[in-house]
């Protein structure tokens, strides 16, 4: 079993290409109210939660309610890709506004099951080579995410690790 330690009150920023289960895990790990999902704040904004040309103002939103939720001392974690160093920076940038530590959750499944499991879905539509692109981002995020300022960075490696993942709280004081 993965224990996966995560300060009671922090910024998590899970990592991982379409189809890496980052929706499956927040929703197992955490409550509804804790998790600020890209597709959510696309269809608050749009209607739509594919609609890529709204993921501008989706990402203020949700930033914005990321940033209210830490000043309110709630644990808060963002489910989108987060694979391109601006959109983790922006994460790092809110946490440390508010003294908050952000901590990285990386899901990394073979390109092949994220593909299969994404084939599948009707409400995705990207190519293959979309998600190939994700994977090169994936590559590239290990060696940057410490240095980005990620306190944390917890790594699952394969459906059989995320599976066994648990989380255990740490107490701040
Ligand atoms: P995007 O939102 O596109 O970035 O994908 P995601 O990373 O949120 O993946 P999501 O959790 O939506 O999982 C994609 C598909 O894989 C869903 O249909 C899930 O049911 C399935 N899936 C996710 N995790 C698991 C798992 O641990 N086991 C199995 N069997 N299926 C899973
Ligand atoms: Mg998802």
């Amino acid at each position: 079993m993965s224990t996966l330690d995560i300060p009671e009150l922090a910024l998590v920023a899970l990592v991982g290409v379409s189809g890496s289960g980052k929706s499956t895990f927040a929703h197992r790990h955490f409550a509804p109210s804790q998790v600020l999902s890209s597709d959510t704040f696309r269809a608050m904004v749009a209607d739509d939660e594919n609609d890529q040309s709204a993921s501008a103002d989706a990402f203020d939103a949700l930033h914005h309610v990321a940033a209210t939720r830490l000043r309110r001392g709630r644990l808060t974690v963002v489910d989108a890709t987060n694979l391109q160093p601006h959109a983790r920076a922006a994460l790092v940038r809110v946490a440390r506004e508010h003294d908050v530590l952000p901590v990285a959750v990386v899901l990394d499944v073979p390109e092949a099951l994220a593909w299969e499991r994404t084939e599948g879905r009707a409400d995705r539509t990207f190519g293959r080579q979309v998600l190939a692109r994700m994977q090169r981002d994936l590559r590239r995020s290990y060696g940057q995410l410490a240095r980005e300022g990620f306190r944390k960075v917890h790594v699952l490696r394969g459906v059989e690790e995320i599976d066994a993942a648990e989380i255990r709280y740490e107490k701040l004081f």
